[in-house]
């Protein structure tokens, strides 16, 4: 059973981005094979900035290695290492009906405010296809968000299958549970959009000023709270141990206490729960060279077993090198 996700490098992760799906997917190293990659082709949709993206895409590798993705148990590579996958996408491309895409969320939200999109947002859920088809994933862990795309990704491989030869493995989504709907600073979903983050990562001194800076509802302090409608002590549960969550929301039903307080202790746990993350991380950074030596091995992976799915594509349509010089030979 083969695992897959990719997740786009567009900005430096965030808690919503940790609690909502890398670290479902690093679990998911121990149960099956994994493979995760940093979604770069997807982010040229939003990214025009060189520098910033090939940053990013760095960033994004040497977090998820911080973060406990194991590179002895999982493939970590960048998209566009495994050029394959690209080659896939525009034989998918072929047989993609554009109703299929004009109905995709990303594509229409955008055409419906009125902006223009061009073929890469379009085409987007195609690629997103052919990054899982062209590994035969089995599982595709994904938010809500990203559902529609596997269907699209279902629906091409088995047009595909029907029309040549059955050989597409169709995934099955593994939709992330939004038990972990992470809040941001202002209580509304965390999200880079809604400027409302906080960077698993982000220096500490800052991070603790955003924590102190957060919005509060503004019921007087004797009042008691039920704690799990907070969006402070929502944050607190997902970093803090079984006690102090109990010490917590009997402090919030009893009342008579300032947000402050609660604003400290969670830059408190948070500073502890990313503690050994952040060390990794920093060991990390100092040594480039293995870094660069565990994307190039997972790259190396990863395009073999693409290679092996196009190999099987191109004969099915026809356009494989041997059948082609084969059947155009002339005769000796
Ligand atoms: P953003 O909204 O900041 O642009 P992305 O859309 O890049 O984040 O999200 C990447 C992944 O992280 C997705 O799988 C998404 O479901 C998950 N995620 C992002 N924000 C949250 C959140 N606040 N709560 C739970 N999951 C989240
Ligand atoms: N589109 C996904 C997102 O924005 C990232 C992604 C690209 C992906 N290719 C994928 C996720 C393949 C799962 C499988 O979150």
């Amino acid at each position: 059973m083969r695992v897959l996700s990719g997740i786009q490098p567009t900005g430096r992760f965030h808690w919503g981005n940790y609690f909502g799906a890398i670290r479902q997917y690093i679990e998911l190293q121990h149960e099956h094979e994994g493979f995760y990659f940093i979604a770069n082709l997807h982010a040229l949709t939003t990214i025009r900035d060189p520098q910033r993206l090939s940053q990013l895409t760095l960033d994004a590798a040497i977090d998820l290695l911080a973060l406990g993705l194991d590179p002895q148990r999982a493939t970590l590579f960048i998209q566009s290492d495994v050029p394959q996958v690209s080659q896939l996408t525009w034989i998918l491309m072929t047989c993609t009906p554009m109703g299929l895409l004009e109905r995709c969320h990303a594509y229409k939200e955008k055409k419906e405010r009125g902006l223009t999109a061009d073929a890469g947002l379009f085409t987007y859920p195609v690629l997103m296809a052919a990054d899982i088809l062209a590994y035969d994933s089995n599982l595709v862990p994904v938010g809500q968000d990203q559902v529609q795309h596997i269907e699209v990704c279902r629906d091409l491989a088995n047009s595909f299958n029907h029309h040549f030869s059955p050989v597409f493995v169709l995934p099955e989504a593994r939709i992330l549970s939004n038990a972990a709907k992470v809040p941001g600073t202002d209580g509304e979903k965390m999200s880079k959009s809604y400027n409302n983050t906080i960077e698993i990562f982000e220096d500490l001194k800052s991070q603790r000023k955003k924590i102190m800076r957060m919005q509060t509802d503004s019921r007087p302090m004797e009042q008691p709270k039920d704690p799990e409608s907070d969006h402070l002590f929502q944050l607190y549960r997902l970093m803090a141990s079984p006690e102090e969550i109990e010490q917590m929301a009997a402090l919030y039903r009893r009342g008579g206490f300032g947000y402050g307080e609660v604003k400290k202790a969670l830059a408190d746990v948070a500073e502890r729960y990313f503690a050994e993350a952040r060390r990794r991380r920093a060991e990390l950074e100092k040594d480039p060279d293995t870094v660069r030596d565990i994307l190039q091995e997972g790259a190396a992976r990863a395009r073999e077993k693409a290679a092996e799915v196009l190999q099987r594509v191109e004969q099915a349509c026809g356009i494989s090198a041997a059948t082609v010089t084969t059947s155009n030979a002339l005769p000796q």
